[in-house]
């Protein structure tokens, strides 16, 4: 049975998304609320798909006329986007970084690989696990972009130029999971089939990031998350190489080097819109960190954990691989890169939009703090990835 208050329909579900905990709107607060009395149908009637919660799904939110915009920017994408991508020939491959199956010194490479992991502790893997099977959900992603108005591939081999790059992001995007997936699968450390599970579950989900097939938010959306997998790779090579993992160091720093390229083409993009069309485009950030940016994998389920990625995200804060300060440093970043608080000219719902963005990141530091100061030690949580042995949340 689905529940329906105000613009939010709760579908069966015992699920609710970190982000709805951190920073709780009172909109979501009352999801909340009638979630907890929502009917319970567990996982067993649906067994492709986790329970979860949706809330309503909008639509085709930009106007037809603007999809003018993306259509006259096709030779502006072609000499400012795809410049960001790399040569395949000139692209690291997963194999660089991985033991040589076809050398004589194969099984010595994987014990060596082996030892080296050895030193890792195990809530550094749940993070790394989490960051992978986030990598390997890539099909929900290239079909997130495809819904986008006016840049979406409509062949699967169009020669625009929005097709273009987001065929040639996704192939470079795949050997980010390709390389994780290989890596904790020889390092013996993790369990590869509740792995697989997990993935299985997460692409049968999908993602829900409210971007409405509008090119506006779809691109805000992925400069934020190019930036949030920028930061969270780079810290998981950091803590790689304070474990002496030099090679793990390398494995992240090299995928968090590509999540960087990736940030600047999309949010090169969003200047452009800011650029021919500032009042829409401070509205649609605004309208995008009301929602908020819920991160690509929030569906996540193992067939196990009712909150598996409220797990993954806790462990991931503690570590500080990805923090609540991180999504308000994105933010205040990306108010920076597009010049946002010198903006003028804007009508008075424009200026309304700016003021609460630049305003934003402040505010959500201070409301972080607060929820820091009241929060209580939480029990380990189990986790299938690892053996089902309690991690620290
Ligand atoms: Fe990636
Ligand atoms: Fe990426």
């Amino acid at each position: 049975m689905a529940l329906r208050l105000n613009s939010t329909v709760v579908l069966p579900s015992h699920r609710i998304p970190f982000k709805h905990r951190t920073f709780r709107s009172p909109r979501v607060s009352m999801a909340s609320t009638l979630h907890s009395i929502s009917t319970d149908t567990g996982n067993t009637k649906k067994p492709y798909c986790p329970p979860r919660e949706v809330h309503v799904q909008v639509t085709h939110s930009m106007s037809p006329q603007k999809i003018e915009i993306f259509k006259s920017l096709e030779g502006w994408a072609e000499d400012n986007v795809l410049v960001h991508l790399k040569p395949v020939e000139k692209c690291w491959q997963p194999q660089d970084f991985l033991p040589e199956p076809e050398s004589d010194g194969f099984y010595e490479q994987v014990k060596e690989l082996r030892e080296r992991a050895k030193e890792i502790p195990d809530d550094y893997f749940v993070v790394l696990v989490g960051d992978m099977i986030t990598e390997e959900a890539l099909p929900t992603y290239q079909t997130m972009l495809n819904t986008l108005d006016g840049v979406r591939d409509e062949t699967g081999a169009s020669l625009t130029s929005w097709a273009i790059w987001t065929r040639a992001w996704t192939a470079e995007e795949n050997r980010h999971g390709d390389l994780l997936n290989k890596y904790l699968y020889l390092s013996g450390r993790v369990d590869m089939k509740q792995i697989e599970k997990t993935i299985q579950y997460l692409i049968g989900s999908g993602m829900d990031p409210k971007t409405e097939n509008n090119p506006y938010l779809g691109f805000i959306y992925t400069s934020f998350q190019e930036r949030a997998t920028f930061i969270s790779h780079g810290n998981t090579a950091r803590l790689a190489k304070d474990h002496g993992d030099l090679k793990l160091a390398q494995i992240c720093g090299t995928i968090a080097a590509d999540e960087k390229r990736h940030e600047t083409a999309y949010t090169k993009i969003v200047e452009k819109l800011f650029e021919i069309d500032p009042d829409a485009t401070v509205m649609s950030l605004a309208d995008m960190m009301k929602k908020k940016i819920s991160m690509p994998a929030h569906l996540m389920y193992d067939g196990k954990d009712d909150n598996l990625f409220d797990h993954f995200s806790a462990v991931a804060q503690r570590l500080g691989v990805y923090t609540a300060k991180d999504y308000a440093d994105i933010l205040e970043f990306l108010v920076g890169r597009w010049k946002i608080e010198n903006m003028t000219g804007l009508s008075g719902e424009g200026r309304r939009a700016q003021e609460f963005v630049c305003g934003l990141p402040q505010r959500i530091r201070r409301l972080e703090e607060r929820a820091q100061g009241r929060a209580k030690e939480l029990s380990p949580v189990p986790f299938s990835w690892v053996f089902d042995r309690s991690i620290k949340i």
